[in-house]
C-alpha cells in the first residue's frame, strides 16, 4: 500500500488543514502587503497549490519528542520551514529554467523572473522576522539552526551551479552538495522542532541525524526519478537534470563503465538534444540506477537505527511512519 500525503498526515495524526491555515495567515495578516499584490497573490497560489509539507510534519513530529509538544511555537516554526523550502524551490525553478511546479507553471513563468526574485527574497527576509520575534534562548538557538540551513541551502545551489558539466565531480563533492541543498533543511526541521517542544538536547541531536540521513536518501531518489519516469508522469523529460548541466549519482555510477564515461565526457550545453537522449539511454541501460538505489537504501537503514534507538519515546513510531513514507517513495 502506498500511503497519499493526506493519509501520511492523517497517520501522524496532525491537521494540515491547521498547518496551511497558518501559512495563509502569515501573508493575509503581512501589513506591508497589499492583499492584490503580485508579491502576497503569487505567494498565496503557491501555498494553495499544494505539496507535502514534508518539513512542516517533520517540525512537529521532531516537537513530540518533548515535554511541551506542539505548542505555538511549533506551528510557527513549522511554517518558517516551509516558507523556506518554497523560497528555494521560486529561485531554483528560475536557476533550472523549470517550466512547472507542483503540476503549474513555475511562478517564474507566470510573473516574470525578476518578480519572482523578488518573491523569493520577500519570502526569505519575512522568516527572519518571524524567527525574531521572541528573543528567548531557545529562539536564538533555533534562529541560528535557521539562518545556518539557509545559508546552507544557498551554498548547496551554488555548488550545483559551479558544477554544471562537471563530470570529474567527485563523491565527496556530491554528498556536499546534495546535504546542503536538501538534507539539512530536513534534519534542521526535526531538531528544531525537538528544540522547540523541549525535548532533550541529545534526542533532538539524534533526530538531526535521522533527518539527515532521510534527506540524502530522499534526494539520491529523487536525482534516480529524474531519470526513470517520463515528462507525462514527472512533468519534465526524462534525465532533465543532464540536460541541465547536472551530474547527478546515476551520471557518476554510469561513468565507472570507461565507454559510457567517454560518451559523457563529450556533452556539452551546446550538444543536441540526441546527444542527451543517448547519454540518458546509456545511464538508465548499465544498471546505475539500481546502485544508486542501493545507496539510498544504506541512508534509510542508518535512518531506521536512530528511530529504533529512541524506542523509548511514544513519539518513535510517528519517526517510523515518517520513514516509511519515504521508504514507499521506491520505483
Ligand atoms: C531542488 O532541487 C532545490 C533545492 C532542494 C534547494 C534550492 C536552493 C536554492 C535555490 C537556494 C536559495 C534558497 C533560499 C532560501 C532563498 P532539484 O532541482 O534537484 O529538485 P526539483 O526536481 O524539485 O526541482
Ligand atoms: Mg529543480
Amino acid at each position: 500500500m502506498t500511503l497519499s500525503n493526506d493519509s501520511l498526515s492523517q497517520q501522524l495524526n496532525i491537521s494540515l488543514d491547521r498547518v496551511n491555515r497558518d501559512l495563509e495567515r502569515i501573508i493575509t495578516y503581512d501589513q506591508d502587503l497589499s492583499s492584490r499584490s503580485v508579491v502576497a497573490t503569487s505567494i498565496l497560489d503557491l501555498i494553495r497549490a499544494g505539496g507535502k509539507r514534508l518539513r512542516p510534519l517533520m517540525v512537529i513530529v521532531g516537537s513530540r519528542f518533548g515535554e511541551s509538544p506542539e505548542n505555538r511555537d511549533v506551528y510557527k516554526l513549522a511554517a518558517v520551514c516551509e516558507f523556506i523550502h518554497a523560497a528555494s524551490l521560486i529561485h531554483d525553478d528560475i536557476l533550472d529554467e523549470a517550466d512547472t511546479r507542483r503540476g503549474q507553471p513555475a511562478l517564474h513563468r507566470k510573473v516574470g523572473t525578476r518578480t519572482a526574485v523578488y518573491v523569493g527574497n520577500y519570502i526569505t527576509c519575512r522568516v527572519i522576522e518571524l524567527l525574531t520575534e521572541q528573543d528567548t534562548e531557545l529562539e536564538n538557538y533555533i534562529q541560528d539552526l535557521t539562518s545556518v540551513t539557509t545559508t546552507q541551502l544557498c551554498l548547496g545551489e551554488y555548488q550545483q551551479m559551479e558544477q554544471r558539466y562537471n563530470f570529474n565531480i567527485t563523491l565527496e563533492q556530491y554528498w556536499e552538495k546534495t546535504r546542503n541543498k536538501t538534507a539539512l533543511l530536513m534534519a534542521a526541521s526535526l531538531q528544531a522542532g525537538a528544540r522547540a517542544g523541549m525535548a532533550d538536547p541529545k534526542v533532538a541531536e539524534a533526530l538531526y541525524q535521522f533527518g539527515d540521513q532521510l534527506g540524502m536518501a530522499f534526494q539520491v531518489r529523487d536525482d534516480v526519478l529524474d531519470y526513470m519516469q517520463t515528462a507525462d508522469t514527472l512533468g519534465k523529460p526524462a534525465g532533465a537534470d543532464l540536460r541541465n548541466g547536472q551530474v547527478t549519482l546515476p551520471a557518476m555510477i554510469a561513468m565507472e563503465d570507461p565507454f559510457v564515461r567517454e560518451q559523457l565526457m563529450q556533452l556539452t550545453e551546446d550538444s543536441p538534444s540526441e546527444a542527451f537522449d543517448e547519454a540518458v539511454g546509456l545511464i538508465r541501460d548499465c544498471g546505475a540506477l539500481a546502485k544508486a538505489l542501493d545507496m539510498s537504501h544504506e541512508f534509510m537503514q542508518k535512518a531506521w537505527n536512530i528511530s529504533e534507538e529512541l524506542s523509548h519515546y511514544c513519539a518513535h513510531r510517528d519517526l517510523q511512519t515518517l520513514w516509511r513514507y519515504f521508504e514507499e517513495r521506491t520505483y
